[in-house]
């Protein structure tokens, strides 16, 4: 199939690359010129495992292709994907001018029946918005075509992006026409062959459904986050209490993991939106705002333990954080938890030795320019550079050169034995043995 995915952020380049590499013709649209020159190239702006090979071979196999004109790439092809941002606004909801810019531009250049297919995340009534912005431009020019707007919601997590693609648990398609239906199930069955993952439903089901995904897993998140804090105060080591419910097959041992608090470009972005469109059909997602309430305060837990061993003021104390990616496998700095974190702790007087194995480019680019200027942030050349003469080690993103590291390097290297385990990596009892004060998420048992 002749395919045109316009946006190459994360899920538009793992869109059209993965479709190239099942043998069809894709042209990627970016109305970035200098992103598109560099992928041009073969270079790719994201740090994403197996995608650079995928997207490098597709394009000395000519099934793969970039460019800034979308009038130009329309004219090859009839299924156009829209997979540009949707950041939040400033009161929370997703912010559609790029998805409904591209619905234009669509709308000024169609020239045959055609497929518009959206794989932004996108508010329940997009598809709807998508598709009388397109009908205004035909009708503004006195022409009329055959098009129906699709809503294909991307469940992919960064890191694991190509495979999550290529070996989806489902894909969802919400569609209004049978025409549209065999467009889709016929572009997708390669991926659906094991067994049938194909799933239709309604364009709003479709647009709901992903929303409801996101938010079903933040919940999780956020309430063994508040059962871990709960469990500190009781003495009760929380990993117990995980393994014993994730048995239970209706629980499950996924996204049950606390921690230091959920980032990224979707879990945040998408609740608040979700609670967003609870107010505009005059209903109140208390549920939604619960979660958002505890990840807010879940990204300070590492501060307050830092204080409560140390006091507030925290001049000529130095802390060395490892991971500044909002979780492993990606160089994403997006809603990380480390942010706060060294805000708070530079804030506080604190000097913040800092080591990420590769979101150091992008660590700048998240903290204000003068903490680097002034020494108040030092980023690392090696994990253990990070940990000189340090008052204390906070884990902050579980990279795995992180899990089973040194600890007597450690130990030496540290001004005091302090580890603050913010994703319990690591053995409390092991750890208090080779005298550490160690303290995790929902296992912080003193001098216990
Ligand atoms: C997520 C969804 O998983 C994906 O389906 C959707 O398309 C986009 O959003 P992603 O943001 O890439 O993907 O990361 P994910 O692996 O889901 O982790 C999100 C955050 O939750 C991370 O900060 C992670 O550290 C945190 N997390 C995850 C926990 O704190 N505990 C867990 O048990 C699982």
């Amino acid at each position: 199939m002749n395919i045109t995915v316009v946006g190459t952020g994360y899920v538009g380049l793992v869109t059209g690359a993965c479709f190239a590499e099942m043998g069809n013709t894709v042209t990627c649209v970016d109305v970035d010129s200098t992103k598109i020159a560099a992928l041009e190239e073969g270079i790719i702006p994201i740090y994403e495992p197996g995608l650079e090979a995928i997207v490098q071979e597709n394009q000395k196999a000519g099934r793969l292709r970039f460019t800034h004109s979308l009038e130009e790439a329309m004219e090859e092809s009839a299924l156009y994907f829209i997979a540009v941002g949707t950041p939040p606004g400033e009161d929370g909801s997703a912010d559609l001018s790029h998805v409904l810019d591209v619905a234009a531009e669509i709308g000024r250049n169609l020239s045959q029946d055609a497929i518009v297919v959206n794989k932004s995340t996108v508010p329940v009534g997009t598809a709807a918005k998508v598709q009388a912005v397109i009908t205004e431009q035909l009708n503004a020019r006195g022409v009329a075509f055959g098009f129906d707007v699709v809503s294909n919601p991307e469940f992919l997590k960064e890191g694991a992006a190509v495979e999550d693609f290529m070996r989806p648990d489902r894909i969802i398609i919400g569609v209004e026409s049978e025409r549209a239906r065999q467009v889709m199930a016929d572009l997708y069955h390669t991926f659906s062959r094991n067994h049938d993952k194909l799933m239709f439903m309604g364009v709003r089901d479709a647009e709901l459904t992903k929303y409801a995904a996101n938010a079903m897993l933040a919940t999780k998140i956020s309430f063994m986050n508040e059962m871990a804090n709960l469990a500190e105060r009781m003495g009760v080591d929380i990993e117990n209490v995980r393994k014993g419910i994730g048995s239970d097959s209706r629980i499950g041992y996924s996204f049950i993991y606390p921690g230091c608090g959920y980032g990224g470009s979707c879990f945040p972005k998408d609740v608040k939106a979700l609670m967003r469109m609870g107010e505009e059909y005059d209903f109140e997602t208390r549920i939604l705002r619960a979660v958002e309430d505890r990840n807010q305060a879940q990204k300070h837990r590492l501060f307050e333990k830092l204080t409560e061993r140390f006091g507030n003021d925290l001049s000529g104390r130095v802390i060395g954080v490892w991971g500044l990616a909002f979780k492993p496998g990606t160089d994403d700095m997006r809603e990380a938890s480390s942010i706060p974190l060294i805000n708070q702790l530079t804030a506080a007087g604190a000097v913040v030795r800092a080591y990420d194995p590769v979101a150091m480019e992008e660590a700048p680019n998240h903290f204000a320019a003068e903490l680097f200027e002034q020494g108040r942030i030092i980023l690392c050349d090696h994990q253990y550079d990070a940990l000189a003469d340090a008052d204390a080690m906070v884990l902050v993103t579980e990279w795995k050169p992180f899990r089973q590291p040194d600890f007597n390097a450690m130990k030496k290297l540290l001004k005091q034995p302090v580890i603050i385990d913010g994703r319990n990596q690591y053995d409390p009892y092991s750890l208090k043995v080779q005298g550490f004060d160690y303290s995790g998420i929902g296992r912080d048992f003193g001098d216990a």
